[in-house]
């Protein structure tokens, strides 16, 4: 199921990364801003623990989120302020990288790089900025379902109706958190209107 966020501050947050005048600083904080409305959504259903605390009148116990159950998990390079946002918040979730990159002749990705945590019975909240035709979500998605998680859970900021449609598609049962569900892709399979290339503009590397 896709879900996406209607807020007028999601969408002024957007509109920043849209415009062009916005620096590698300014772009990566924004990214982050964003993943944290997401996050709100994503974590509304009921996932809370009874924890007991210390405070100023002793011993207490709240509800909180159970971020040992958490892990928060990215496909290099985009993902990564999302993922810094993420844990900033979830200070008690793990986090899970990996790097993956397409055979030329086969077109397959091919997986360089996994530093994942064990994901059986724990709830993956995969962070990707973009979802263009969806191939890398595809990709990340049938990866981490094998490692029998509880459940999986998507941030991503903006995507094409194409992307998402193969997407959730394929994958029924994950729920995608998307901030802005833009236009279409074009010949070149770029997100139109979209906000450039996510990686590019957050680490200063235009082609
Ligand atoms: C971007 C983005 C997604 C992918 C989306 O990464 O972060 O992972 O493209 O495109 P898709 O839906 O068509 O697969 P990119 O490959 O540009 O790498 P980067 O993170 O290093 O910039």
């Amino acid at each position: 199921m896709v879900y996406e966020l209607s807020n007028p501050l999601t969408k002024t947050l957007i509109a920043h990364l849209r415009d062009q005048s916005s620096d590698a600083l300014r772009f990566r904080h924004t990214i982050g801003e964003i993943t944290k409305q997401l996050l709100y959504e994503a974590l509304k259903e009921p996932c809370l623990v009874k924890k007991s605390i210390t405070t100023w009148r002793g011993k207490e116990s709240y509800e909180v989120i159970d971020e040992a159950n958490i892990i928060v998990a990215t496909v290099l390079r985009a993902g990564m302020p999302m993922l810094d946002s993420a844990v900033d918040v979830l200070s008690g979730a793990s986090a899970g990288f990996l790097a993956m990159k397409r055979d030329e002749t086969t077109h397959k990705s091919v997986l360089y790089y996994d530093r994942l945590p064990k994901c059986k019975g724990k709830i993956v909240i995969l962070v990707d900025p973009m979802v263009a035709t969806g191939g890398s979500m595809m990709d990340a998605l049938e990866l981490i379902s094998k490692r029998e998680p509880l459940k999986i859970i998507t941030l991503n900021i903006i995507g094409s109706p194409e992307g998402l449609e193969k997407v959730s598609h394929a994958y029924p049962e994950v729920d995608i958190y998307i901030a802005q569900i833009d236009e279409k892709l074009n010949d070149d399979k770029f997100i139109i209107p979209g906000l450039g290339d996510a990686g590019d503009r957050s680490y200063n590397t235009p082609e």
